[in-house]
């Protein structure tokens, strides 16, 4: 488990940054949902695709939630992440379902091919939340929870793009793809 505190700032916020923070949190204030919305914003903005500890504690400060509560948020939905990741992103679902229709075998053909399977986890990573990035930065693959179309399962997630009924050769041609088009 992870602490509900944020951690010393390891990044410093550019300019760029930090006026995107400034137009999410103008954009979405009193918003339903506008935390959420902020994040997302923010962690799409990043050239890394993810959210760092000096980006929390700014959107703290600007929104005036308390840090505990956005470090919350953005470690407990499967969308965030705390660490850079790679050019594109492969979200293996590991619910019920989808476990059922062999998404550990999916999983596992994937970091292989990859050549992630000797990799330790992300530093945010937790036992049931694996995200790992190859060393070239081009693909990391993390694990959700459930995607919520447990009817399509197995499902796994490129890109934000919702794959359905996924076997190993789909999804070895759908990285391959990714691979030789350098997305
Ligand atoms: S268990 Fe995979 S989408 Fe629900």
């Amino acid at each position: 488990m992870q602490s509900a505190t944020l951690k010393p700032a390891q990044d410093v916020l550019d300019d760029r940054e930090r006026l995107l923070i400034d137009q999410a949190v103008a954009k979405y204030a009193d918003r339903p949902g506008s935390l959420l919305a902020i994040l997302e914003t923010v962690q799409e903005a990043n050239a890394h695709k993810y959210l760092s500890m000096e980006a929390l504690r700014y959107i703290a400060r600007e929104t005036g939630v308390p840090p505990a509560r956005i470090y919350s948020a953005a470690t407990f939905y499967a969308l965030f992440s705390l660490d850079p990741q790679g050019d594109n992103v492969v979200a293996v679902c590991r619910g019920t379902a989808c476990h059922t229709r062999g998404s550990r075998d999916l999983l596992e053909k994937l970091c292989l091919d990859l050549g992630l399977s000797d990799r330790e986890p992300d530093e945010n990573s937790e036992a049931d939340k694996l995200a790992l990035t190859t060393a070239d930065r081009r693909f990391t693959v993390r694990t959700v929870a459930c995607f919520g179309q447990c009817a399509l399962a197995p499902v796994v997630e490129v890109n934000h793009h919702i794959l359905s009924h996924v076997n190993e050769r789909s999804l070895q041609r759908e990285i391959q793809t990714l691979d030789h088009g350098r997305k």
